[in-house]
């Protein structure tokens, strides 16, 4: 009998087209090489939900786990008619909450995976994106599913909602600086944000979606090629566009001049929703490592990322 089912998934960092997406721009992203580990085993009592010192009840509503409740209540909707032991949900992450590099997409597709897997109801790719982005939706309001289809599907992937996810095949694998700034933040007040400035500005928003899906292919073929200097600068433009929509934070700004006081720093912007959370970085090649040393006596979450990476993958029982 199976008593114990283990799966992870990668965080992600989106290189370009954040927001524009939600709008109808294509994106890129890629999986990062930080996981959300989760584990479903047997135990006796309720169902339950553990994540370091948290616990919580499948049958609580005391507001955590949203994105794991909401999974985890519809795979067993869709189980209904399969006796099951129960079972304990255990979380852990490499990735800060609220840091815009994709841990609650990352334990949504992984969760989705393990407790699927654990009833005897194994899921395809696409049944699990689907549950993972209902997941999504419970904290983040109106996702693209950008971040589900990057931890799903690891590599580099070029997006647009409602049209098939792109995985870009990579020669030579490119290094990236990412840095978490230490502010948490909600993507859905942001998301809503970005809305309003919609509405107030339409003509100009909607140049800026259209030059977010040409500014994504040519990431793409900036990344095929490993032209780092390209990269850089087109992460620098994309910054002043993610500002114009009110993204950035003047701590953020402060964060990327911090960084271009390095030479070696050949362009940087904000990933993700912004209002905090992380920024990455292209940086010349064979600096990476000192740029990291430096950044990282300020921002200690501070890592080199090298695309591409693994996206959701079984893991072994630890127990
Ligand atoms: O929640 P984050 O910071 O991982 O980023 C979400 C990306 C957005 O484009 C802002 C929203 C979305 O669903 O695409």
């Amino acid at each position: 009998m199976i008593t114990e089912i283990r799966a992870s998934a990668p965080g992600k960092i989106i290189l370009s087209g954040e927001h524009f997406v939600v709008h109808g721009s294509y994106s890129v992203a890629a999986a990062i090489n930080k996981r959300v580990y989760v584990s479903v085993r047997e135990i006796n009592g309720k169902d339950q939900i553990v994540s370091n010192d948290i616990s919580s009840n499948l049958d609580s509503d005391d507001g955590s786990f949203p994105a794991v409740k909401s999974v985890t209540r519809n795979i067993l909707s869709i189980a209904r008619n399969r006796k099951h032991s129960p079972f304990e949900i255990s979380i852990s992450s490499e990735i800060p909450s609220g840091s815009g590099l994709g841990s609650s997409a990352a334990v949504s597709v992984a969760c989705s995976a393990a407790l699927s897997e654990f009833l005897g109801i194994p899921l395809n790719k696409e049944e699990i994106s689907n549950l993972a982005f209902k997941g999504e939706s419970t904290v983040h309001g109106n996702p693209s599913g950008l971040d589900i289809q990057a931890c799903q599907s690891g590599g580099l992937i070029v997006f647009k909602k409602s049209f098939e996810t792109r995985s870009i095949h990579l020669k030579d694998p490119v290094r990236l600086l990412v840095v978490f700034s230490g502010r948490k933040r909600s993507t859905s007040k942001l998301i809503a944000k970005v809305a309003d400035r919609r509405t107030e500005y339409p003509n100009q928003f909607q140049r800026l979606v259209d030059s977010a899906s040409s500014g994504s292919f040519e990431m793409v073929d900036a990344l095929k090629s490993r032209d780092l200097s390209k990269i850089g600068s087109l992460f620098t433009s994309l910054q002043v566009q993610l500002s114009w929509i009110g993204v950035s934070t003047p701590q953020l700004d402060d964060l990327i001049e911090f960084l271009y006081k390095k030479q070696e720093v050949l362009g940087a912007k904000l990933t993700g929703a912004g209002g905090g959370g992380s920024i990455i970085a292209a940086i010349k090649s064979g600096s990476e490592d000192s740029v990291l040393k430096y950044v990282s006596s300020q921002y200690p979450y501070s890592f080199v990322t090298e695309i591409p990476q693994e996206g959701l993958r079984w893991e072994k029982a630890t127990g």
